[in-house]
């Protein structure tokens, strides 16, 4: 098939103001300087791509840019929720309803509002460990406290342990459970059954649902992604996040959706929650989701072909080390435990041995330790610099 899109090109970033590059040593290392590094920094950790946003979105930003003026901006026109609910209903068979769609300048701000909005001091919100670190950051304020429920990794592929989730979900103190669907850091995508026995379970205890499902349109080629709330449409218990910031890697952009059925909690949210956007944002969102689909088909036939050339180069490289290929996400979840000792600092090791920047198991909240991280979404061939580097690197590690 003709390819229209190019993903080898390498895109030099410096100078960008980009947290991949330049910002990775406060966000890795807090006030600990970071090590000094031997070679030329290899980005990659965080959930952003080296690849050019898609053209439709590039043209969409052109023609707001056209229009001069910037001032305050909202979504009164509707043009952004014709565009991603046609892309529900064509990517997921999924109808959004207009009231319940509110936007935010982030998943991530959302949380924070969530839990303000649901918890009072003293309240837990849950969720599946390892986890993404701003759920830890999200709901540990204000006394409110995260409580996790630990994946079972024993054959490298998550499994819930619903006999715990029961137990925490019971507790009268846990009100919210952060859902990631597409899991961060493993990849997995839940199944319909998992995704119901979790949703019953937060009914039957009356906890809110916060599905995040901001990796949820970068599954492995020929998947398809399952809403939580269209597995469970009359559910008034679930809010669901997603954004265009993974899949079309606009995540400066600062746009994402929050679905919230429930009428008390959407009040809450527009008395407290700001509600203006970015204009180039709103732009950019709506170019992507009307005309940035065959972008994306062949960016998602790009990562498979990244996650199949790592899968071979761990495979050949480092028995012990143990990786699948993720159903989901463009963040590769690898096993290292058999080469180095416990609690040793991976993030700190990769940057100060290979000048690679990933990270470590450990800065996903628990249950990590011993793993890596490695975001594939960049050119192959820096992918492979990567993956060499960290094979050298475990080699030499003595
Ligand atoms: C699970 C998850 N939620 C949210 C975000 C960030 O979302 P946003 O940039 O829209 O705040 C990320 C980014 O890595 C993520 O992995």
């Amino acid at each position: 098939m003709m390819r229209r899109f190019y993903f080898d090109r390498a895109i030099d970033r410096r100078g960008t103001n980009a947290l991949a590059l330049e910002g990775y040593a406060e966000y890795l290392f807090g006030n600990k300087p970071p090590p000094s590094v031997p070679n030329e920094l290899l980005p990659m950790w965080v959930a952003d791509m080296q690849f050019a946003a898609p053209p439709a979105v590039i043209d969409a930003m052109q023609a707001r840019l056209a229009h001069p003026i910037f001032g305050y901006t909202g979504h009164f026109d509707d043009t952004l929720f014709h565009a991603f609910n046609r892309w529900c209903e064509t990517r997921y068979g999924w109808s959004v309803v207009r009231e319940h769609l509110q936007l935010s300048l982030g998943v991530i701000p959302a949380l924070y509002t969530i839990v303000d909005l649901v918890c009072q001091p003293g309240d837990k919100v849950v969720t599946l460990s390892p986890a993404y670190g701003y759920f830890s950051k999200a709901a540990n304020r204000n006394g409110v406290k995260l409580v996790t429920s630990r994946l079972s990794m024993d054959d490298w592929y998550p499994r819930i342990d619903f006999d715990d989730f029961a137990a925490k979900v019971r507790d009268p103190r846990v009100r919210l459970f952060f859902l990631c669907h597409p899991h961060n850091p493993t990849g997995c995508a839940w199944s319909a059954d998992e995704l119901i026995k979790l949703a019953d379970l937060c009914h039957d205890n009356d906890v809110l649902i916060v599905s995040d499902e901001v990796h949820c349109d970068l599954l492995r080629q020929g998947g398809v992604h399952q809403p939580l709330s269209k597995l469970r449409p009359n559910d008034t218990n679930i809010v669901t996040c997603m954004a265009p910031s993974k899949t079309f890697n606009l995540a400066g952009l600062m746009t994402a959706m929050v679905l919230i059925p429930d009428e008390r909690l959407r009040r809450a949210w527009r008395d407290s929650h700001y509600p203006f956007v970015n204009p180039l944002g709103l732009a950019a969102a709506v170019g992507a989701y009307d005309n940035g689909g065959p972008w994306l088909d062949e960016l998602r036939d790009y990562l498979d072909a990244n996650l199949v050339a790592l899968d071979e180069l761990l495979r050949t490289n480092l028995p012990l080390a143990r990786f699948r290929i993720p159903d989901a996400t463009y963040l590769a979840w690898i096993d290292l435990s058999a080469y180095f000792p416990e609690g040793c600092n991976l993030t700190q090791f990769f940057l100060a041995r290979c000048g690679v920047v990933l990270e470590g198991g450990d800065m996903f909240i628990e249950n990590g330790q011993g793993a890596i991280r490695l975001n594939v979404a960049c050119p192959q061939n820096q992918l492979i610099a990567a993956a060499s580097r960290i094979i050298e690197g475990v080699r030499r590690r003595d």
